[in-house]
């Protein structure tokens, strides 16, 4: 065990919100805390607090690294989308007694002009693809790329922090590789460009890929909406300074 990680603040990774978080913990000496990092992304941000690479091993990994790093609670910071991390957290922390938070973003709600067809999952939305040939825009994250193989009649750009491998494109897929934030003027100068049929995305919600949703909008382009996993019960919050607020209040007492 590293010593220097123990009695910190755990915060589970990988989106903006815990960069976010990570960084506002970085000036306040009282509340130490820790990220922690899947490791899917080849060079992510490291802020200025420790960090940690790599799983805990499921639900009894993470609630012995718990118990044996005395971790005073657990800010579940990661993507909508990582629901086994956040599931395995709710459970860990349960086990332990350890306070937890979820800190999200905000899911997109369509407008009234909005043509969005909204599906539970991966597979649904390569369903409601249709058997018509399409041009799709994926934004829907590298791992998620793989399921389109099941629709290869439609032709697809993909776009991509990381580079997929070929085995993980559908046939007839080119990939945009590109890092958030995405301008609404340039989103939609590439649907103008590339004269996507639908958009085929996730709702993870933010400001910093919400431009190709407005893009959508203006250009009358359907959209492919996956909706979220469900989230395990328990407090949840929107907003950096209600989190700080609420880690000061579930601090343990000395
Ligand atoms: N899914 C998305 O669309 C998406 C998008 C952007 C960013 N991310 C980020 O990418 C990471 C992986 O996402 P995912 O969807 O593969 O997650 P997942 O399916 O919920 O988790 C799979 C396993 O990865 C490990 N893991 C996930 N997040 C971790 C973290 N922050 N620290 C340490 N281990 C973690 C855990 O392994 P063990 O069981 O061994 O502990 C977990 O059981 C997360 O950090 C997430 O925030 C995901």
């Amino acid at each position: 065990m590293g010593d220097e990680q123990a009695g910190r603040i755990l915060i589970l990774g990988g989106t903006s919100e815990a960069t976010k978080l990570a960084a506002a913990l970085a000036s306040e000496t009282a509340l130490p805390a820790l990220l922690s990092l899947a490791g899917r992304t080849s060079k992510p941000a490291l802020p200025a607090i420790p960090s940690r690479i790599g799983g805990f091993g499921g639900v009894d990994g993470l609630a012995d690294w718990l118990e044996a790093h005395e971790t005073p609670m657990v800010i579940d910071a990661t993507h909508p989308f990582a629901a086994r991390m956040s599931w395995n957290a709710a459970q860990a922390c349960a086990r332990r007694k350890i306070p937890r938070l979820i800190y999200t973003r905000r899911p997109w709600e369509p407008a009234p002009q909005d043509r969005w067809t909204r599906v539970p999952d991966i597979e649904a939305a390569v369903a409601a693809l249709g058997r018509e040939p399409l041009h799709v825009f994926l934004t829907v994250g590298r791992l998620s790329l793989p399921a389109f193989a099941r629709a290869p009649w439609h032709s697809y750009v993909a776009r991509s922090i990381d580079a997929p491998q070929a085995h993980e494109l559908p046939p007839r897929c080119r990939v945009l590789l590109a890092r958030p934030p995405f301008r609404e003027a340039d989103e939609k100068a590439l649907m103008r460009g590339e004269k996507f049929d639908v958009v085929c995305t996730k709702n993870s919600g933010g400001a910093a890929t919400e431009g190709k949703l407005l893009a959508a909008r203006e250009l009358g382009v359907h959209v492919i909406m996956v909706e979220r996993p469900q989230a395990p019960q328990g407090d949840a919050l929107f907003d950096l300074a209600a989190v700080m607020t609420w880690i000061r209040d579930h601090l343990p007492t000395p």
